[in-house]
């Protein structure tokens, strides 16, 4: 192959259609390229680089049903042959050859059109229709007539067709060339010296086509010529070239024109007979002719997208076999027959969730094969979606986005394009294009509540359930995956991980400890929602725990001192009357509200219609009064109840004694420990006493009327109970509203959070400040050594 004369020209312009650059590119190469030969290089003429061509998907785009022939090759950028091109397939005798198709690039969208200016190689020989020519002469034939043999023909066109013919040397015929009006050659017989039959009865002649390629090619045919006696007249066509029109998908059997010849001989020399010449094999499938009448007759199917015109050689013949020759056009016109063809061209699928409106997310090719009105198609799409059609260059349209998209609400659209063409009637079609849109991590969590709070009963095993949050995130997968954690904080002091666990995946919290209510009553803690996405996006909710108080606190005695610590005694006034206060008992509850509603009552006595106990204030008063027959010692058993469930109590003893002074002193041990001892025991310490009546008994007239002279006789108390507030332990503010009931029971003030021991520090003090000393004694040596002074009873009550 010959690269010679291998040119090619590039045309760019560009124009601007809405926003997109169209340019043509205009290539010419020879038929018969081995594949892979470069056609032009598209990189350089579009003035892109490799890069820019490969990002933007540079491809070749043909019309249905086309093949493309070109390929981009986006390594060198150039345009390439991807498969045979041979002129002659694709445009026959047509002169000029182009192929169409179009270079498409992406983002944005740009088409140029390419032309492919296919050029003729001499591929071709030439050849004659058939192999032998049969012409019949009479001997009569004068000189220089004339007798035209059927012209060969190749396929090639222009240089490389039939140029010439020549003739085997001979005696009778020389060779004449004609050419005809559109353009091509053929050879007549010219008769230069008479034939004569007796000498030669059949010549036979060797005509060879030759072509103007280089090298040259040639094709050859043989004449018979047979000598006859007589006639001459060939057969004359009314007219030498003839046209119909003749609608597409006409029916079969469709009469499209009659040829007519004449022939001026008589008889059986003057019947003509018609037959097709040079026909190519597409035409004879589509038409027929009848050999005696000349009608041209359909024989196929007849479609304008496959051909608009066709070129018939009609032949007619007369008895001698003298034939001539007429062309035949045959147009062919369109009807609305093919509906529009809706081709996605590219599509970004999925959809990114946050694309702006306007983003191009695809672009579609509308094609009709129908010509003229029947090809222009209106494309629309679908009303309530967020997408539109925009019309781009010739049959293209770009998809873009109208709104924002939100993937949570919608996830996917079938969006259906439709497309109509003008035909009457308008044909049309529908194409249905699924475009799903991809998650963007574009939601945080969000917490089912704006805040939880939750209950726990103090004293609860650690890893008990407190209570879980819930937070949704509507995005897709890990975008959507929540994972709880506890934000970084303090409760009191302490990290808020001793306290509470989350567990990331449930959102059930645990406590880590044991809460004591009495210790803190409510904290606060942050629980954050985090989704999965990156960059994550997080939420946080508050969490209050309330401490829930249980009954775990016994009520706690503080007067009189507890059993076995100390032992006070009362003194009771022989003339005490009924209802006369004699003392009081005095209690705190260490829990709060209901657990630390106290209720006093006496469970046992001595004498169980002489005293009794309010049941709220604790305060012991005379029922009646206090006649000379009633025991001098009175004992009372106090039990102190809190409202819990189950409740929880403490018991007191109380030891009265009825007397105006000290003088019974010496017998309050009987009362200490007439519960706890054996009747015997009592009876020996009884004897004891007895037997050291009369040494106390001085005594003790001797201290009572030292302090007889002092002061008289009253009653224990005079009213409620004074504290001293500076006693109060400094925790004791109650800081939620969980223990309102609590003010209204004075004694509950008195919370024992402190050390027991301090409290009886209190009582100190209490005596000291409230007390008269002549009415309270403490069994308690060193009280007894304030008491009395310098009296030493302390080995006495010391060995009771
Ligand atoms: C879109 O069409 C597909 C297949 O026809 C169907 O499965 C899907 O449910 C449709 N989606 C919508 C949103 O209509
Ligand atoms: C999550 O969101 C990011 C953008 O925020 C996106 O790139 C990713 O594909 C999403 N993941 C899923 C599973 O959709
Ligand atoms: C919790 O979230 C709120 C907004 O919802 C934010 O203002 C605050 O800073 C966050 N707190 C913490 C501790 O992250």
């Amino acid at each position: 192959m010959e690269y010679n004369g291998f040119c090619f020209c590039v045309f760019l312009f560009s124009l601007s259609a809405l926003q997109y650059v169209h340019g043509d590119l205009s290539y010419s190469i020879q038929e018969e390229m081995k594949l892979g030969s470069v056609v032009g290089n598209i990189a350089k003429d579009l003035g892109l680089t490799l890069d820019i061509l490969s990002a933007r998907k540079a491809r070749i785009e043909t019309e249905e049903n086309q093949r493309s022939y070109c390929d981009v090759n986006l390594r060198s950028g150039e345009l390439v042959v991807s498969e045979r091109i041979d002129r002659e397939e694709q445009c026959g005798e047509n002169p000029s050859c182009v192929l169409k198709f179009e270079l498409l690039l992406e983002s944005p969208l740009e088409l140029h059109r390419v032309s492919l200016q296919i050029q003729d190689i001499n591929d071709n020989a030439p050849s004659f229709p058939t192999d032998i020519i049969k012409l019949e002469i009479r001997e009569s034939a004068v000189k220089a007539a004339r007798y035209r043999v059927d012209a060969a023909h190749d396929e090639d066109i222009g240089p490389n067709g039939v140029q010439s013919y020549t003739l085997q040397r001979n005696n009778n015929f020389v060779l004449n060339i004609q050419t005809t009006s559109d353009g091509s050659k053929y050879a007549e017989l010219i008769l230069d010296k008479e034939l004569d039959r007796e000498e030669h009865h059949e010549i036979k002649l060797l005509l060879t086509a030759l072509d103007g390629g280089s090298p040259q090619r040639s094709g050859t045919v043989a004449i018979h010529v047979t000598v006859l006696d007589a006639n001459d007249n060939a057969p004359v066509f009314s007219q030498a070239v003839y046209e119909a029109s003749l609608h597409e998908n006409a029916p079969l059997k469709t009469l499209v024109i009659t040829v007519s010849a004449t022939d001026a001989d008589e008889g059986v020399n003057g019947e003509v007979s018609y037959g097709l010449i040079r026909l190519s094999d597409k035409t004879r499938k589509l038409f027929s002719l009848d050999p005696q009448t000349g009608e041209i007759c359909v024989a196929g199917d007849i479609d304008f997208e496959e051909g608009s015109k066709y070129e018939l050689f009609v032949q007619a013949k007369d008895g001698f076999g003298i034939s001539s020759d007429a062309k035949v056009i045959i147009r062919i016109t369109d009807v609305n027959d093919n509906a529009p063809v809706i081709t996605l061209k590219s599509l970004t699928n999925p959809v990114p969730e946050n694309v702006s409106p306007g983003t191009e997310v695809g672009l579609i090719n509308v094609q009709d094969r129908d010509s003229e009105k029947n090809r222009k198609v209106r494309c629309s799409l679908q009303q309530h979606v967020p997408f539109k059609l925009i019309p781009s260059i010739k049959n293209y349209y770009s998809l873009v986005t109208t709104e924002k998209l939100d993937r949570e609400l919608v996830s996917e659209y079938n969006i259906t394009i439709s497309a109509t063409d003008e035909g009457s009637p308008p044909l049309s079609s529908v194409k249905v294009v699924h475009i799903s849109i991809a998650d963007v991590n574009d939601n945080p969590p969000v917490f089912e509540e704006q805040s939880y709070s939750s209950y726990v009963s103090e004293n609860n095993k650690p890893g008990h359930s407190l209570c879980s949050v819930k937070a949704h995130d509507p995005d897709w997968r890990q975008n959507g995956t929540v994972i709880y954690s506890l934000l970084p904080g303090e409760v009191n002091g302490a990290p808020v991980s001793s306290y509470l666990s989350v567990n990331g995946d449930t959102g059930v919290i645990q406590s880590v400890r044991l809460f004591d209510y009495e210790h803190f009553k409510n904290f606060k803690v942050y629980v954050m929602a985090r989704d999965n996405g990156s960059p994550p996006l997080s939420s946080n909710v508050t969490v209050s725990v309330f401490i829930t108080d249980v009954n775990d606190n016994t009520p706690q005695i503080l007067y009189p001192a507890p059993e076995g610590n100390s032992f006070m005694t009362e003194l009771v006034p022989k003339a005490a009357q009924g209802g006369s206060l004699v003392s009081k008992v005095i209690a705190v509850d260490g829990d709060s509200g209901q657990n630390a509603w106290l209720s006093y009552h006496i469970i046992k006595s001595t004498d169980p219609g002489l005293f009794k106990i309010d049941l709220h204030s604790g305060e012991i008063r005379t029922q009646r009064d206090i006649s000379d027959s009633d025991n001098m010692k009175q004992n009372i058993l106090v039990a102190v109840k809190d409202n819990g469930q189950p409740s929880l109590s403490a018991t007191c003893s109380m030891f009265l004694l009825i007397s105006d002074n000290l003088a019974e002193v010496p017998e309050l041990k009987d009362m200490a420990y007439e519960d706890s001892s054996s009747k015997l025991t009592s009876y020996l310490i009884i004897a004891l006493v007895s037997v050291s009546t009369f040494f106390l008994t001085f005594i003790i007239i001797i201290v009572g009327l030292r302090f007889c002279r002092r002061r008289k006789p009253r009653l224990l108390f005079d009213g409620a109970v004074a504290i001293p507030s500076s006693y109060l332990p400094p925790n004791y503010a109650d800081v939620d509203a969980t223990g309102t009931l609590r003010s209204a029971y004075n004694y509950d003030a008195y919370l024992t959070t402190g050390s027991r021991t301090s409290d009886f520090k209190f009582v100190t003090s209490y005596n000291d400040n409230t007390l008269p000393a002549d009415q309270t004694l403490r069994k308690n040596p060193t009280d007894f050594e304030e008491v009395f002074g310098d009296l030493d009873v302390s080995p006495e009550v010391g060995r009771l």
